[in-house]
């Protein structure tokens, strides 16, 4: 046997196993993604999102206690609001008694070493239920639907987010985000992170059942990008990063590993987040369910292949799991 041929000795315990990635994976890679709805002493199952549920206000503090004291840093809130009047520009966003603004401050006041970050769109509110604002012929009517996320983003953070994450997809929105957070005095205190490459998919089906975000008419492929498209989403990334974006974020994740090692090579100066999406946490235990893998085996194999394509934090409805899987 040559010298050359021999690579097994590199890896026959499982410490020296651990050390073949270029990074660990650690708790603070993880942020959870939670759905605040506007009935506060909710606590309601969401069947197509195994384990997750639809949470009040009022029942943050015990839901979220024993993840904080496993080591939870980081969540991201998303409206979910039930009883309110949707209107065409998403009126109901920003109001300042809506379930995120109240939860914002809840979870500021409960938890203060938690890093609070706030999905940012219009379709949770909307009457019709798309991302932007619309003209009459329902295309998207760009400057307003910039200017309205703008003020959705700014009000979040001045309720206290650490961070706010458009989804929605509008072009300039990172720009006007940004400088209106630097004219309202949030420039320094509040993240922007650009849900850059986030392409139109399949795998949104069971969060669209949690948030009763599906649209009205239509479909949302005139601003989430095909997934046949490297070289837009090659684009959106360095604009996103032009444009004053501070963190990078790719999505859905697993069927866009390549997307990812492209945004880690393009913006290699900014953190790198991706999403793995409600389809792909579905569709994990889906297949665990149905006897192909072991859950937590498979759950580690999508995560670990997110790292290795280059992300360093990713959003994961596994979050919980992982606090209990990793030591650190
Ligand atoms: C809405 C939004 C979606 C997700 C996050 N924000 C759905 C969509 O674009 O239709 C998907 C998240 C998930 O599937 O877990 N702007
Ligand atoms: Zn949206």
């Amino acid at each position: 046997m040559d010298i050359s041929s021999i690579l097994q000795g590199g890896y026959q315990h499982p410490l020296s196993r651990s050390w073949q990635g270029r990074r660990q994976l650690t708790k603070s890679m993880f942020m959870y993604p939670i759905f605040i709805t506007d009935d506060p002493n909710a606590s309601v199952i969401i069947p197509t999102l195994p384990g997750q549920r639809r949470w009040g206000v009022n029942k943050l503090e015990e839901f979220l206690t024993p993840l904080v004291q496993k080591g939870l840093k980081s969540v991201i809130l998303f409206g979910v609001p039930l009883n309110c009047e949707k209107d065409e520009r998403g009126t109901p966003a920003d109001d300042q008694n809506g379930p995120v603004i109240l939860a914002i401050k809840k979870l500021r006041s409960l938890f203060p070493s938690l890093y609070i970050a706030c999905d940012v769109c219009l379709c949770e509110y909307t009457s019709h239920g798309h991302c932007g604002v619309l003209f009459a012929d329902g295309t998207i009517d760009t400057e307003p639907s910039v200017d309205r996320i703008a003020d959705v983003a700014v009000s979040y953070a001045v309720a206290g987010a650490h961070c706010v994450a458009p989804s929605d997809m509008m072009d300039g929105r990172i720009k006007a985000i940004k400088r209106k957070l630097i004219d309202e005095g949030y420039g320094n205190k509040c993240t922007l992170m650009s849900y850059s490459a986030k392409f139109a998919s399949s795998l949104y089906g069971p969060f669209r059942d949690a948030a009763g975000s599906a649209p009205s008419f239509g479909d949302r492929k005139c601003y989430q990008l095909p997934p046949s498209a490297k070289g837009l989403a090659r684009r959106a990334i360095q604009r996103d990063t032009a444009e004053g974006a501070d963190i990078i974020m790719v999505k859905p994740a697993m069927p866009y590993l390549d997307i990812i090692a492209d945004a880690a090579q393009l913006a290699p100066d900014h953190p790198l987040a991706c999403y793995q999406v409600s389809g792909e946490f579905a569709m994990v235990h889906a297949g665990a369910a149905a006897g192909v893998y072991e859950l937590k085996t498979m759950a580690f194999e999508s995560v670990e292949s997110m790292v290795r394509a280059g992300a360093t934090l990713i959003l994961s409805y596994f979050t919980p799991d992982f606090l209990d899987w990793l030591e650190a």
